[in-house]
């Protein structure tokens, strides 16, 4: 674990333990510069930075100077910025650079972003050369707490978010706490979506937690975010290790994900952000739980205050039921035609259940504006 002298907090590892596809999350502050940070890594000759062309300018160097010693040649490869570039022709710059460079399959591929950047890199490494190792620089907090973690990669399709993609776990997380400095208010918010959605599906007393140090991590005080990026880790790592490719227990982590994911669709990709989505995701299935009889009223409340103390969004797009409904059926997780929610058994506990969809035209009618 690497030691910095001037650091405010300890930095800590998170274990991810999947057999041989073991990986550590390492979290604290001055990580990238950090030469210890690097020291397990496998050798080789090449490694290829993928970045965009809002974090290059920030952080692309310091990561370049940092590696430049472990590779005989390091490439930094930026490209455009947002959840509307998450598609086959982004996907296709970065085969053009392995390529266009002679990348052999030792080649280490470096995501230094967030879940966008991430996913695509980490699909990528999946695919080059049937699997090259690649390495998660995550600089958002919702990468940090969630898409960095875990091996999921993917690119969207017009038709469905997240559609095309493979189950492929990077070799090292880094979180470099640091990095959240220069984050954007509305997209530090997006983070706090999926930190908040690990209280009602696994941890209630990390909820609580949140409810209190609400205000220190939306004034990014360093230590209030590295124990809300230690824990999310911690709980999301028992989870995949557990089911590392979603047969079960993993759905639990798209608490929110149906209904949002139909509003990313349906506005159009980049409209709201992804943890916004989440974010109003959570209340409607929090409503969709208590209507079939799961929750109290009161714990819907609850959350619904922390969300939009969070600076997001409680109430989903008018759409349209319609167009919720349509773009929910081609979720990963239905079946057989059938709509299956993430919803709260009992706060702390996820179930993964079907609903009536006149119940969920209702929650939507009611949750949307
Ligand atoms: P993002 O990658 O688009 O980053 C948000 C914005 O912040 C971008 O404009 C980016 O350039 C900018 N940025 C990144 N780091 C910065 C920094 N340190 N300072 C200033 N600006 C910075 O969005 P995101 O919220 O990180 O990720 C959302 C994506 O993650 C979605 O595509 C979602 O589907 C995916 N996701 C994947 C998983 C998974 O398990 N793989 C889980 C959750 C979400
Ligand atoms: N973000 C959901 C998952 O990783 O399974």
């Amino acid at each position: 674990m690497p030691v910095t002298a001037n650091s405010a907090v300890t930095t800590s590892t998170v274990p991810i333990s999947l057999g041989e596809r073991s990986y550590s999350i390492l979290i604290g502050e001055h990580l990238i510069s950090n030469p210890l940070t690097w020291q397990g890594l496998k050798k080789a000759a090449c490694a290829l930075i993928v970045t965009n062309e809002t974090v290059a300018p920030l952080y692309a160097s310091r990561l370049e100077t940092a590696l430049k010693p472990l590779y005989d040649r390091v490439v930094v490869l930026s490209l455009p910025d947002g959840e509307g570039f998450k598609n086959f022709e982004t996907l296709n710059l970065i085969f053009d650079q392995l390529l266009g460079i002679g990348a052999d399959r030792r080649t280490v591929l470096f995501a230094l972003g967030g879940g966008v950047v991430g996913d695509m890199t980490g699909f990528a490494a999946a695919c080059y050369m049937r699997g090259v190792p690649f390495v998660q620089v995550a600089t958002t907090l919702l990468a940090q707490v969630d898409s960095s973690v875990g091996g999921k990669t993917a690119i969207n399709h017009p038709l469905g978010k997240n559609m095309i993609g493979a189950f492929y776990q990077p070799d090292l997380v880094v979180c470099d706490l640091d990095t959240l400095q220069t984050l954007p208010d509305r997209e530090l918010s997006a983070g706090l979506a999926e930190i908040i959605k690990y209280g009602p599906i696994a941890d209630m007393e990390f909820l609580s937690w949140i409810e209190d140090h609400l205000d220190a991590l939306m004034a990014k005080d360093s230590r209030a975010l590295a124990h809300a990026v230690q824990r999310s880790c911690e709980i999301k790592a028992g989870v995949v290790g557990a089911d590392e490719r979603e047969g079960g227990i993993r759905a639990i982590l798209n608490f929110g994900h149906t209904f949002g994911h139909a509003i990313e669709a349906g506005l159009g990709f980049g409209v709201w952000l992804h943890g916004e989505a989440v974010g109003c995701g959570m209340v409607m299935a929090a409503h969709l739980s208590h209507q079939l009889g799961l929750v109290d009223i009161s714990f819907v409340q609850r959350l619904t205050r922390l969300i939009a103390r969070a600076g997001l969004p409680v109430q989903g797009p008018k759409l349209g039921a319609h167009v919720y409904l349509e773009h929910m059926r081609v979720d990963k997780k239905s079946q057989n035609g059938q709509i299956r929610f993430v919803l709260i058994d009992s706060p702390g506990r996820a179930v993964v259940l079907g609903a009536d969809e006149a119940v969920v035209q209702l929650v939507i009618e009611q949750c949307c504006l």
